[in-house]
């Protein structure tokens, strides 16, 4: 079944495909290139929810000069290629648009080096978050980039996505904290960039280009990370409002206090409902919740913050404030917070996820006019995420392609409004292939073609992860 969204594109004629084959089982040792039927679904799909579209070839490279290999024969064959792994993007950024070849970067999964002295780590890119992060911890170390999706996304797309979290409020995001890259061009030529030192300013930025580029300027094949010492203590609250309105207000109020918690996580009612009982029970008659985490080394100093946190909320309409008093029940209250987007999938047939983020003192107007946006086009809108950063995710859950319409000048007005009050279409998802269309709206024509151009530079053929990030020329 095609889902509402899906597009076609065109795609490779089957007898290049076919030379392709040949050519990479020659490269690349048995069992590291596929074209079965099962192999080539599972990789036709993201989180996403954009659609299906099978790659023709599935190649699982093992080193850089894998990696390179495979790029050069796809280039010599005009064969697309489009880099994947874990496949848990949200914007559609590592689907093969037009089929062709997906590679997979999973099976370079080494944590390569862990130096507790220097702070730093150097990693393959198909090394899972969560994994990466355990590993750092057991050595006294922080890895603070935080995704939803840490149990199962992997570093090389974090990279690509410059992946945020929950924790991106007091720590940042993943660009943050990534110094160096081993980084494979479109061309195949394998490039070493950035530093091994905390501070460096040698030269453009590249480390900072790259990053973030969603899959179209390249491939990291080795990423060197630096970390911070592992905060000995961590506090966490879960604190109960009757609206969203006032939940967002609090979340305001708290950072204008002067107040910086490692997490300010807001959660209205359709999405309270939909987690509800998975693992954990919110209070009854709960109309919205934020998670409130603190972090450091004196327990004192952070009980001290979480009061002050939790007399701004009560003043602002808090109703309950519910302490967790073991790392148990942090641990519950998270993996309910982390099935959100799950959950929210199973109300309804059809939903789309969006990702926006505005000024923080803009945060209660935005949440206002999302729900009055909802209320007018009579369709469910859930909103929750990372609410601290001003960035939130609002879900619109529909009942099938008779409503795409509807959905379509959602989000389109959504995405409006937001650009209207200083923000940005994607806070941490990413373009993709999923918002592509709306890029336009938040930025210039002028700044749209030197993109293209300079991905042009890097990708003159157009041949690495086509059809992403900016619109169609013809059409903007
Ligand atoms: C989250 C993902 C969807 O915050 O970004 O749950
Ligand atoms: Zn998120």
């Amino acid at each position: 079944m095609m889902m509402p969204s899906e597009k076609v594109f065109p795609r490779v004629e089957p007898e290049r495909i076919e030379r392709a084959w040949v050519e990479l089982t020659q490269v690349l040792s048995s069992g590291q290139v596929r074209r079965d039927e099962d192999t080539r679904e599972q990789y036709s799909r993201d989180e996403s929810d954009t659609g299906s579209y099978a790659p023709d070839l599935i190649v699982f490279p093992e080193s850089a000069a894998q990696v390179s290999a495979v790029f050069k024969t796809c280039q010599a064959l005009g064969v697309p290629f489009t880099p994947c792994g874990a496949r848990s993007g949200k914007s559609g950024g590592s689907l093969p648009l037009r089929g062709g070849v997906a590679v997979s970067l999973e099976r370079m999964n080494r944590i390569r080096s862990l130096s507790v002295e220097d702070l730093t780590a150097v990693v393959e890119p198909g090394v899972i978050t969560g994994d990466f992060m355990k590993a750092v911890e057991a050595v006294g170390l922080f890895y603070p980039p935080d995704p939803n999706s840490w149990q199962f996304c992997t570093l090389g797309g974090n990279v690509a996505e410059n992946a945020g979290g929950p924790r991106a409020l007091k720590y940042g995001v993943t660009r943050d904290y990534v110094i160096g890259l081993e980084w494979v061009l479109p061309s195949g030529e394998i490039l070493q960039v950035g530093r091994r030192t905390i501070k460096g300013v040698a030269g453009y930025d590249l480390v900072g280009l790259f990053v973030g580029s969603e899959g179209t300027l390249g491939v990291a094949t080795e990423i060197t990370l630096q970390l911070i010492p592992r905060p000995r203590h961590v506090m966490t609250a879960l604190i109960i409002f009757d609206s969203v309105l006032a939940a967002a207000r609090a979340v305001s109020a708290v950072l204008a206090a002067g107040v910086l918690p490692r997490t300010l996580e807001l959660i209205d009612d359709v999405a309270l409902r939909a987690v509800d009982g998975r693992g954990f029970h919110f209070p009854p008659g709960a109309g919205s919740a934020v998670i409130l985490e603190v972090d450091g080394n004196a327990e004192e100093g952070l009980l001290a913050e979480l009061a002050q946190a939790g007399e701004i909320c009560e003043r602002l309409g808090a109703t309950q404030t519910l302490v967790a008093q073991n790392e148990e029940q942090r641990e519950k209250l998270w993996a309910a917070r982390r099935v959100v987007s799950t959950a929210l999938r199973a109300l309804k047939p059809h939903k789309i996820s969006e990702d926006i983020a505005v000024p923080r003192s803009r945060i209660p107007e935005i949440i206002e006019k999302l729900k009055a946006l909802g209320a007018e086009l009579g369709l469910v809108v859930a909103t929750y995420g990372h609410a601290g950063d001003g960035n939130l995710h609002a879900n619109i859950l529909y009942e099938g392609p008779h409503q795409r319409p509807l959905v379509e000048t959602a989000i389109r007005r959504m995405l409006e409004m937001t650009v209207q009050m200083g923000g940005t279409i994607t806070g941490e998802h990413g373009v993709g292939h999923a918002k592509r269309d709306y890029l336009a709206l938040e930025q210039p024509a002028a700044v749209l073609e030197l993109q293209r151009r300079l991905k042009a530079f890097f990708d003159p053929a157009g041949l690495l992860n086509p059809e992403k990030m900016f619109p169609d020329p013809e059409r903007f």
